[in-house]
């Protein structure tokens, strides 16, 4: 049986990671830490809490008390703990501070100390900085513009100098953004799918003409799995969806599905440092033989699909603390 430390189980990602795993394998154990923060939700694993494989923990990922205690018992830390809201990194960028790269350098800590088989550190694609045209290789250097991804990049290139100055068995991989299911209705597609249900604007950053590259969430799941089997301690991966979009066109697919009206579009102040473009070339995990499963359409409709069916569990969170007051100071 073996035994992972998954840490921000209780977010998007994480929580779509726990249940693929159990899903995938019968042979694991999995202790989820999480802090249970604003973008931490236990009903994304209502489904699975009462499996025996599977046991939650409330606590801070820089509680070097708590981490200890944990990795001492692990095989695997997967770490998904953080801060990951760019808007909220420009209003307020402390617990960005603490939790990306602190955190993680606690987690390391532990990891070194009880000499743990894997720690998978999930980075971004944000690390690179913006780029006009072609991709970022995982040897490009590394040029972020928001206190969230300079963070990330603190404890990317932290995880990294603990393979190189400890042996620490470090993989990283750096994944383009995600979307589906149980993702926080203040990222754009479920920010712009829920506002659009309840036919609200949609806030449209500047001129709409930025750049991402979309991956369906259980493929990036996929891919973190594929690099701790597969992967080499000290490697970098990137995690791309090959679906790049800009904001106007993902904005007017969700209109279209949902039949809502054009007029719903708002043009709204600029991000400040807004990242034009993001873009990962993957033919590393490409030659190892790994892809994304899921086709952006299909797995688009499947998401809309999901926040119709799922009111609820959005309704709750926009209905609190989500109307909080760094993302209204950028919408004026
Ligand atoms: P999220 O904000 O939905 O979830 C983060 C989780 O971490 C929450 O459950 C929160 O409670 C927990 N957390 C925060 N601070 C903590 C702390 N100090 N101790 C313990 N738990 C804490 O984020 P997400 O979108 O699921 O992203 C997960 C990871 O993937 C992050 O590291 C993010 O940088 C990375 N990532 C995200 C994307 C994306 O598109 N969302 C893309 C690439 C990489
Ligand atoms: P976001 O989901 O915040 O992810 P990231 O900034 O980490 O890539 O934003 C995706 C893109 O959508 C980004 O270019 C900013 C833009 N955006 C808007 O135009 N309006 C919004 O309300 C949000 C949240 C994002």
């Amino acid at each position: 049986m073996r035994k992972y430390l998954v840490t921000g189980g209780a977010g998007f990602i994480g929580s779509n990671y726990i249940r693929y795993m159990l899903n995938k394998y019968k042979d694991v154990s999995i202790i989820n830490l999480d802090k249970l923060t604003y973008a931490g939700n236990l009903e994304n694993l209502k489904d699975v809490e009462n499996d025996p494989r599977y046991e939650f923990v409330k606590g801070d990922i820089g509680d070097e008390a708590i981490v200890d205690e944990l990795i001492a018992k692990a095989d695997v830390v997967v770490n998904f703990a953080a801060e990951s809201h760019v808007d909220r990194s420009i209003g307020a960028p402390d617990d960005f501070i603490k939790t990306d790269i602190f955190g993680a350098f606690v987690l390391l800590e532990a990891a070194r100390k009880h000499h743990v088989d894997r720690f998978i550190q999930i980075s971004t694609d944000e690390v690179y900085g913006s780029i006009e045209n072609g991709s970022f290789k995982e040897t490009d250097p590394l040029m972020p513009s928001s206190p969230y991804s300079a963070s990330k990049t603190g404890a990317d290139r932290l995880a990294f100098s603990y393979f190189v100055t400890y042996g620490v068995p470090v993989i990283i991989t750096r994944c383009s953004n995600n979307y589906g299911p149980f993702h926080y209705p203040e990222k754009l597609i479920p920010l712009f799918i829920t506002n659009a249900l309840e036919d609200k604007p949609l806030p449209i950053y500047g001129d709409g003409l930025y750049v991402r590259d979309w991956i369906y969430v259980e493929d990036h799941c996929a891919g973190v799995d594929f690099v701790t089997e597969k992967g080499e301690p000290g490697e970098v991966y990137n995690i791309g969806g090959g679906n790049e979009r800009t904001n106007l066109e993902i904005t007017d697919y969700v209109l279209r599905k949902l039949e809502k009206p054009e007029t719903l579009k708002t043009f709204v102040k600029d991000r400040p440092g807004h990242d034009r473009r993001y873009a990962v070339d993957c033919s590393k995990m490409n030659a190892m033989g790994w892809k994304p499963k899921h086709d952006l359409t299909q797995a688009l409709d499947k998401t809309i699909s999901w926040y119709i069916d799922n009111r609820s569990w959005w309704e709750k969170i926009k209905s609190g603390e989500y109307l909080d007051y760094y993302k209204q100071q950028y919408q004026s």
